[in-house]
């Protein structure tokens, strides 16, 4: 057997990983103290990060920021985010700070309904399938009631369950397709051990029921899982103000002409696929930073919403924009499912507090919110594209990256800032102007 592959690598101590890796890589000696320099510095928090994931030889740091300004509802809120990407919460504030003036954000939920697949093979006939399936259902929640019952305790539960037959994509092959509601959690654990539970009913029903004739009674369970994609699960947000309003000390055939740029690049965004996905990733600079913060998975976030994206069967912009009687209006849509009990959420200390930063929302709200955090964020990204450029905001931060990388003095930064105010910014041109300032 090759030596280098590692066996029960996750049994090893915090120690043990970092000495393999020492080894490994020749790394130096020192590399323990550097790896627990980014660690908390206290036990219970270390141990906290630590279990929420397998392996961990440190914690990787990121900036734990806020936007203020973020009214939505009327309520005026402090948006918790966390990115790598220095712009992100630039523009977000500046957008929160925009709208804030001009009646904020508003936002509603249009569902709250999750679902989950057990996929399934049968050879039997498909007619008579249909005909028994009532019965089916009936055994299904009697079953799963046990798993159910603190659910429904919380108005949640097994909304629906449909047979669906599927024999173009495999021969024999079918789904039971289920809706959950699962309140404040995102369900995830919820609607998987339901999905077993009915796989397991379901193979018994074949097993044992009168109607199945003797060579129907083989059901082979293929999975059984969620899905991401919760098209009923949905929030809106929008802005609106007079077109007058929109660029301030600016005429009003100004802010005419800067509507109509910025809704001529909404219609890119819909039509054009290339064009749709920059777009939507700068949707999800927003929608993200704010999953992260408040522990969400944020994976299954930007699945459901590309997918949500592409649901009229083209790939497109996740933003509209309308400029109807001098009123400018601009919305999102957009499908999520979101949890505020359980998970990374009641654990991370950081998450906790991001949570009672947003005062605590329900999950509900919390869709509300990441749907504003990504309207902001798509407003700030359109207007500075069909304005300035977007190279403007970031080449400021991408400066302030360079001036930490060169560890320029703090004295120094001021005279370094002015003189790249009206130029290009590069690490080598800052490096040069540097040298020449000693
Ligand atoms: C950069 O992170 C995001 C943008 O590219 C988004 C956009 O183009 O709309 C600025």
């Amino acid at each position: 057997m090759d030596e280098s592959i590692i066996q029960g690598f996750s049994k090893y101590s915090k120690e043990q990983r970092i000495n393999t890796l020492i080894h490994k890589y020749g790394f130096d000696e020192d590399l323990a103290r550097r790896l627990s320099s980014f660690e908390a510095k206290d036990d219970t928090t270390r141990k906290i990060i630590d279990d929420l994931s397998e392996n961990p030889i440190s914690s990787f740091n990121l900036p734990f920021s806020i936007a203020p300004n973020l009214v939505v509802n009327g309520k005026n809120l402090f948006f918790p985010l966390v990115s790598e990407e220095s712009s992100v919460v630039a523009a977000l504030a500046n957008a929160a700070g925009f709208w804030a003036v001009r009646g904020g954000f508003h936002a509603e939920v249009l569902g709250t309904e999750k679902k989950g697949q057990v996929h399934f093979k049968w050879n039997g006939n498909p007619e008579k399938l249909k005909l028994i399936f009532p019965e089916i259902r009936v055994k299904l929640l009697a079953e799963s009631a046990f798993l159910t019952a603190k659910m429904e305790e919380r108005g949640g539960g097994i909304c629906s369950i449909e047979l669906k037959e599927k024999p173009r994509v495999l021969g024999g092959y079918f789904q039971l397709d289920a809706a959950f509601e699962t309140c404040d959690a995102m369900g995830a654990n919820f609607i998987n051990s339901c999905l077993e539970q009915f796989s397991k009913s379901l193979q018994e029903y074949f097993r044992t029921s009168k109607h199945v004739s003797d060579d129907e009674r083989d059901c082979e369970i293929i999975m059984a899982i969620l899905s991401n994609y919760t098209p009923e699960s949905r929030a809106r947000a929008w802005v609106e103000c007079p077109v007058g309003d929109l660029l301030e000390g600016k005429s009003e055939e100004e802010c005419q002409l800067f509507a109509e740029k910025f809704e001529q690049a909404i219609r890119i965004s819909q039509a054009d696929v290339s064009r749709a996905v920059t777009h939507n990733k700068g949707i999800f600079n927003g929608i993200d930073a704010l999953a992260i913060a408040t522990g969400n998975d944020f994976r299954a976030i930007e699945a459901c919403g590309h997918a949500f994206a592409a649901r009229r069967g083209q790939y497109s912009g996740l933003t509209d924009v309308s400029i109807h009687d001098g009123t400018f209006r601009f919305s999102i849509e957009l499908a999520l499912a979101v949890g505020v009990v359980g998970g990374v959420t009641a654990v991370h200390p950081l998450a906790k507090l991001a949570m009672q930063i947003l005062g605590n929302p329900s999950a509900p709200e919390l869709m509300m919110d990441l749907a504003v955090a990504g309207l902001a964020s798509n407003f700030g990204a359109v207007k500075a594209l069909v304005s300035v450029g977007i190279q403007h905001g970031h080449m400021k931060m991408h400066l302030s990256n360079i001036l930490n990388q060169l560890n320029i003095p703090e004295e120094k930064r001021d005279v370094m800032q002015n003189y790249f105010q009206d130029k290009t910014v590069s690490y080598s041109a800052v490096e040069t102007y540097w040298e020449s300032l000693k």
